[in-house]
């Protein structure tokens, strides 16, 4: 039996609550016997401010990199708001994207049938949706250069991003989103800002080349506020959402939202593969952050972060059966009416984090029994 190796790093906030609850999945599928997974743990973000005065310290990277697979939390909280820029807590979590070389994050936005009445959108809008988010996540404006703000010396100041995309980068994440949609819905929607951005011009440009190796695909082109409106109106017209880092960043957390809950939706952060190995780094994540207000009442939805390793199974081990059974016993749970304080409505009982994470262990086993 192969032994899969892990780094979970729980980070600040709800990050080290909802890491638990994944631990308990993680000991149900050992205890089964049939996979084995062996973690480490590390600290990251404002949790590793602490403790190494930088967001995450080297020698949890060379972990990371040695790792099959890193589950992350959530990092950042109101207690670092005033640390130096370079050591705040999200730098952690934009190292280990950049030095991993994670360029494609698959942000799904799936609406579970359970839900559907949570969602700010009217149910029929949201019913059955299933649209996936591939995000562009090592370039573009938060790693260009320059990034700066200068004095200029009559009081005012002048802050620089720099927006930069280079072919390659464009290429290998649009072919990325035509593999995907073969996967799926056959569809892929591209959306940049090419009436007003260079790198937008180009975007489309080289997306639309990369398509001539996928004419079994369907391509469109949006404008990327365009994009945003029709989510919002209309999220079931889309399959696949190819955007760069700026706007997936945005667009993915729109469409979290359509969803009925951000504590819902997992990502998968990916690499190349290797050329020898095959075997490509990545890192699973939660799309909501640390919720530092809720953090420590046991009242954080650990769904997200149970769905991210569900994820990692797919991608990462190829353990397709294990990642359907854990994702139906994901909603068999809400099935049954359990819900965390973020997907209750009005008037309806909640569960704590840890009743949650207990709810969909024994779902796994009623579900192999
Ligand atoms: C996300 C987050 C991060 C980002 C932050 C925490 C740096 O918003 O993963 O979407 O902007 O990429
Ligand atoms: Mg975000």
């Amino acid at each position: 039996m192969t032994t899969h190796t892990l780094l979970l790093l729980p980070g600040d906030g709800i990050g080290p609550e909802i890491m638990v609850e994944v631990k308990k999945v993680l000991a149900w599928f050992n205890a089964r016997g049939t996979v084995s997974f062996e973690t480490d743990e590390d600290l990251v973000g404002g949790a590793a401010y602490d403790a190494h005065g930088k967001a995450i310290s080297d020698a949890a990277m060379d972990k990371a990199m040695a790792a099959d697979a890193v589950l992350f939390g959530a990092v950042g909280g109101p207690k670092w708001d005033s640390v130096p820029y370079d050591v705040r807590p999200e730098a952690g979590l934009l190292r280990l994207r950049k030095d991993m070389q994670l360029f494609a994050n698959l942000r799904p936005a799936i609406c579970y049938p359970a839900l559907a009445d949570a969602s700010s959108l009217k149910p029929e809008v949201v019913e059955g949706l299933d649209i996936l988010i591939l995000r562009e996540l090592t370039g573009g404006v938060y790693f260009g250069e320059p990034k700066e703000i200068t004095e200029l010396g009559n009081g005012q100041k002048r802050a620089v991003d720099t927006q930069v995309y280079e072919s390659y980068e464009i290429d290998r994440i649009a072919r990325a989103a035509f593999e995907l949609a073969r996967t799926r819905g056959g569809k892929v929607t591209s959306m940049e800002k090419r009436n007003v951005m260079k790198s937008g011009v180009l975007w489309n440009e080289v997306v639309t080349q990369a398509h001539a190796d996928y004419q079994d695909v369907k391509l469109e082109h949006m404008l990327a506020d365009a994009g945003g409106m029709q989510l919002v109106r209309w999220p079931k017209q889309f399959d696949v959402i190819v955007t760069d880092n700026l706007f997936g960043d945005m667009l993915s957390d729109v469409a979290a939202m359509l969803t009925g809950s951000l504590g819902m939706l997992p990502s998968a952060s990916l690499g190349a593969p290797d050329p020898e190995t095959g075997k490509r780094k990545a890192l699973y994540e939660p799309v909501h952050g640390s919720a530092p207000d809720i953090a420590g009442q046991g009242a954080a939805n650990p769904i997200a972060m149970i769905a991210s390793f569900a994820m990692c199974l797919r991608y990462s081990f190829e353990l397709v059966a294990e990642a359907d059974l854990l994702e139906k016993a994901i909603s068999a749970a809400l099935d049954k009416g359990l819900r965390t304080r973020d997907i209750a409505q009005k008037g309806e009982a909640t569960i704590s984090t840890s009743q949650m994470g207990d709810a969909i262990v024994a779902e796994l086993d009623a579900l192999s029994a």
